[in-house]
C-alpha cells in the first residue's frame, strides 16, 4: 500500500439528500464531498441524526435516491455491489443458519467450486477468530461473536471498500476493545478501505487515518482531522489524547448549538467524562 501517492477508491462530490416526511422537504445531507484512499481507514462521528448511516446507506447503494455523484474507482455507484460490503449495527444474521453458512451467503453469487468456496468460509472464520463455532447458529453466540461473524460475512468477497456502521455500539467496553483491535488487525491484513460510522470518538482515533467530523440540520462536514499516529495506538499517550481533545472540543461547539439537556448534564460533567460516547448522542 502506497500512502504517500493515495489512489482514490471513492469520491464524494456534492452528496446531497432530501427525505419527504409530512409533506414537507427535509435536507439530511448537504454538499458532501469526501475523497477515500485506496487502503485508507475514514472514521466518521457525528452527533445523533446527522445523517451518518444515510451517508454510509448511500456509499453502499443501498440508497440511489440522492443528489450529486458518489463515484468507486471513477464509475457511478448504481445499487449494492460486491466490491462494497457492509456491517451494521445489529449483525442480522440468518437465525435458522449456523455461522459457517451464514458466512458463506455472502459467497452465493460469486464465482469458484464448492470445494474452494469451503476453504475461503474457512479462512473467514480464521480470520474472525472463530474457530469450533462453524455450526452453532446465531443465538448461541455472544453480541461479539455474531458481530465477527457479520464482519467475515462482509469480508468474504474482499470488497474493495467495507462501510461500518457503528459495529460495536452495543457491546461492552472489553469486547469493543477485542474487536477494534481485531478490526485493526483485518485492515491491516487485507489491505482493506474501511469507512467507520461511529459515536465512540476513541474508537474513531484508535482506528482511522482521518477523522470526519460532521455537524447536523443539515449534515454537513465540518472537518477533517488527520491522525498521523503510529499503530498500535496507545489511547494513554499524549499525542492521543491530544487528539481525541481537538474532536471533543467540536461535539462541544455542535452541542451548544443542538437543544442539548444542559439542564440534566451540565458542561462540566461533559467535559469530565473520560470515554465520551458524544454529549449529544441518542443511545
Ligand atoms: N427513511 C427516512 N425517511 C425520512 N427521514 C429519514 C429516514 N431515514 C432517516 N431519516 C432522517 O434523516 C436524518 C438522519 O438520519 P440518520 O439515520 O442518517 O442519522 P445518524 O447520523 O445515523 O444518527 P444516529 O447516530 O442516531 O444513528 C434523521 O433526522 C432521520 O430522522
Ligand atoms: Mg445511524
Amino acid at each position: 500500500m502506497n500512502r504517500s501517492k493515495p489512489v482514490d477508491t471513492l469520491t464524494l462530490r456534492s452528496v446531497s439528500k432530501d427525505y419527504q416526511s409530512g409533506g414537507t422537504n427535509r435536507r439530511v445531507l448537504d454538499n458532501i464531498d469526501l475523497d477515500v484512499a485506496r487502503g485508507e481507514f475514514v472514521g466518521i462521528v457525528g452527533t445523533s441524526g446527522c445523517g451518518k448511516s444515510t451517508l454510509l446507506r448511500l456509499i453502499a447503494g443501498l440508497d440511489r435516491e440522492y443528489d450529486g455523484d458518489i463515484l468507486m474507482n471513477g464509475k457511478r455507484v448504481a445499487g449494492t455491489d460486491l466490491a462494497r460490503g457492509i456491517v451494521f449495527q445489529d449483525h442480522r444474521l440468518l437465525p435458522w443458519l449456523s455461522v459457517e453458512r451464514n458466512i458463506a451467503l455472502g459467497l452465493m453469487n460469486a464465482p469458484g467450486t464448492r470445494a474452494e468456496k469451503e476453504q475461503t468460509v474457512r479462512e473467514h472464520i480464521a480470520l474472525v477468530q472463530l474457530e469450533g463455532y462453524e455450526q452453532a447458529r446465531p443465538h448461541q453466540l455472544s453480541g461479539g461473536m455474531a458481530q465477527r461473524v457479520a464482519i467475515a460475512r462482509a469480508l468474504i468477497n474482499r470488497p474493495e471498500v467495507l462501510v461500518l456502521d457503528e459495529p460495536f455500539g452495543a457491546l461492552d467496553a472489553m469486547t469493543r476493545s477485542y474487536l477494534q483491535r481485531s478490526l485493526a488487525h483485518i485492515w491491516a491484513r487485507e489491505q482493506a478501505t474501511m469507512v467507520l460510522v461511529t459515536h465512540d470518538v476513541e474508537e474513531a482515533v484508535l482506528l482511522s487515518d482521518r477523522v470526519v467530523v460532521m455537524s447536523a440540520r443539515p449534515g454537513r462536514i465540518r472537518r477533517i482531522v488527520e491522525v498521523p499516529l503510529a499503530r498500535p495506538r496507545d489511547p494513554a499517550s499524549p499525542e492521543f489524547a491530544a487528539i481525541k481533545a481537538d474532536l471533543l472540543s467540536d461535539f462541544r461547539e455542535i452541542g451548544s448549538t443542538l437543544a442539548a439537556p444542559d439542564a440534566l448534564y451540565p458542561a462540566a460533567s461533559v467535559e469530565s467524562t473520560a470515554d465520551v460516547r458524544i454529549a449529544s448522542g441518542a443511545r
